[in-house]
């Protein structure tokens, strides 16, 4: 079984043809389906603006258990697998998790056992703006030069959600809970991780949370995090998503990052809903 799929890039991404999530789909074209997506790193689906809430969650589970955001407040009512991410106000209330991620990361880094993958479904979105990029952390690596690659190799990152909430989305999205709080301790992840099902190294750096690298200080930290940004997302290395309604892009959060671009949130719409998949704990790549 395969499934007929283009690249999105040179280097990572494809766009899987002839797939309609909301019928019934065999074992085998799923595990074709994973498979080709799992190797790709980003999948994008077109044409699902039939897709049901249900519908979405039916197929991520496939994947494995999802996860409900610790933002409980933007998971849909009845539904609270989907994570709704949006700028729409009703009756006085975001109706979604708004005016964040403008950094590149991987969802869920900062638990102990981070997602596997993120399924995110286009229901309403602006004509400008407000694309999704994507960056290979699989081939980051491979760019890297090798005395960084090695000191990566060693170190490990300590992830620290409500630090990085505190500075970020407090003012916009209220304090967290203390039990938000609770379930979101300091935690420490390699920086260069073995993909659980491929085995391919990757560098797993979600700077938004990063703290610090143990050993290093803060300062240090963030000069050695700018320095393998600014390889891992140099413009040719990035792919820009130009979402339309219907449009269904799945990507693997153990060998990639993500983050959203600005659009005009005060005079546009943009409505997605978002399934987690749960993942394992991260283990270090050790060549
Ligand atoms: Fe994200």
């Amino acid at each position: 079984m395969s499934i007929e799929t283009r690249p999105l890039t040179d280097h990572f991404g494809v766009e899987a043809m002839g797939v309609d999530l909301a019928a019934p789909m065999t074992d085998a074209t799923f595990e074709a389906l994973r498979r080709a997506f799992v190797d790709a790193g980003v999948m994008l689906i077109r044409n699902q603006d039939h897709l049901t809430p249900a519908d979405q969650v039916r197929f991520s589970a496939r994947f494995g258990p999802l996860e409900s955001h610790v933002l409980g407040q933007f998971t849909l009512p009845g539904q609270p697998e989907i994570f709704v991410v949006s700028n729409i106000v009703e009756d006085g209330r975001h109706i979604g998790a708004h005016g964040g991620s403008k950094q590149y990361h991987s969802d869920l880094a900062y638990l102990a056992a981070p997602s596997l993958g993120s399924i995110f479904r286009c229901l309403e979105c602006p004509k400008e703006g407000g694309e999704t990029a994507f960056i290979s952390m699989a081939a980051a690596y491979d760019a890297l030069p090798g005395n960084i690659r090695m000191r990566l190799e060693t170190l490990n990152a300590e992830y620290d959600y409500a630090w990085g909430y505190d500075q970020r989305h407090a003012k916009t999205r209220g304090p967290l809970s203390a039990e938000q709080r609770a379930k979101t301790p300091p935690i420490a992840h390699p920086a260069v991780i073995a993909h659980p099902e491929t085995g391919r190294p990757a560098l797993f750096l979600s700077d938004i949370w990063i703290r610090r690298f143990g050993g290093l200080s803060e300062a240090e930290t963030e000069a050695l995090l700018d320095a393998v940004m600014a390889i891992a997302a140099a413009p040719d290395a990035e792919y820009r998503h130009q979402w339309q309604p219907g449009d269904v892009v799945l990507w693997d959060n153990r060998s990639t990052m993500h983050k959203a671009c600005p659009f005009d949130e005060t005079n546009t719409r943009r409505l997605m809903h978002r399934t987690t998949i749960q993942g394992t704990p991260p283990v270090r790549f050790d060549g």
